[in-house]
């Protein structure tokens, strides 16, 4: 059996994810807030013969996300943790900052829920000279969407974390990938208001995902079009960057 922890597993990528990798030898630790959700994609897995566990657990609760963490490595050793539970925010139409409280909630679930989901098992993982970890970022963290300024700190913090993590585990044995995914449809992106070129569906995404883990990619960026498009950004002259970023997503004189 090959123990599979999947935060964020009631929606969307995670949920996706989670149907993607059922089968008759995995156990799936599904983690989410919404218990009603994640037991239906429970079911799904179950359906492909699938062990499938759920846990309802809020990432932004760090002490009780690392304890529940600890307890269920101890009893499944787990061999992958794909840390995907998010949330986003973004500018509002008529242009105010970001609620503090929209700014916290962002940094809490995005790079504290990582940091404390990956933080218990490090050790474990080392010790067993085992495993492999993905870090679900974003494009965004490579060039900043000026309509969503938390959401893209929060992905360039997991980015650098997770790179740097691929560095150091290297010798233990243990994969560090980063997934830096486009625009896929679900309801973290319907909040975006701004165009959203080429936008894939979850399922799409997770065959992505699941074929960058089993190669243990560093990189595991998505759709081709947009990841280059990014990629060209960042060499052109910043006043020209930022004019087709303000284009892009709309962005007007307030
Ligand atoms: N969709 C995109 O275009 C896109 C692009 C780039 C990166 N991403 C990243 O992909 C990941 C998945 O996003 P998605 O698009 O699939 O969004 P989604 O459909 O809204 O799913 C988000 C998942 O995260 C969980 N979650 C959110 N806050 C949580 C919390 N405090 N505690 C526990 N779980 C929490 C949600 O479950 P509950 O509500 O049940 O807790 C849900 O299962 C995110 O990290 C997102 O930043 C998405």
């Amino acid at each position: 059996m090959k123990n599979i922890l999947i935060t964020g597993a009631s929606d969307g990528i995670g949920a996706a994810l989670a149907k993607r990798y059922a089968s008759p030898t995995t156990r799936l630790i599904l983690l989410a807030r919404n218990e009603k959700k994640l037991v239906a994609v429970a079911h799904d897995c179950k359906k492909k013969q699938s062990a499938a566990l759920t846990y309802r657990i809020d990432v932004t609760d760090t002490q009780a996300l690392q304890n529940l963490i600890s307890e269920i490595d101890a009893e499944y050793p787990i061999d992958l943790v794909i840390c995907n539970a998010g949330v986003t925010s973004i500018i509002p139409k008529g242009g105010e900052a970001e609620s503090w409280q929209a700014i916290c909630s962002v940094i809490d679930t995005n790079v504290y829920g990582v940091l404390a989901t990956l933080n218990p098992l490090i050790d474990k993982l080392r010790e067993r000279q085992h495993g492999q970890i993905a870090i679900i970022s974003s494009l965004a963290a490579h060039y900043g969407m000026p309509i969503s300024p938390v959401y893209c700190a929060s992905k360039s913090a997991v980015k650098g974390y997770g790179q740097a993590l691929r560095g150091w585990l290297k010798a233990d044995g243990i994969g560090v990938s980063v997934v830096y995914p486009g625009f896929v449809k679900s309801s973290l992106s319907d909040q975006f208001y701004s165009d959203k070129p080429f936008m894939i569906s979850p399922e799409r995404a997770a065959d992505i995902i699941v074929s960058g883990i089993e190669k243990n990619k560093a990189s595991i960026s998505f759709p081709f079009p947009l990841n280059f498009g990014i990629w060209t950004l960042s060499l052109l002259p910043s006043f020209l960057a930022d004019w087709i970023m303000r284009k892009l997503y709309g962005v007007k004189k307030s």
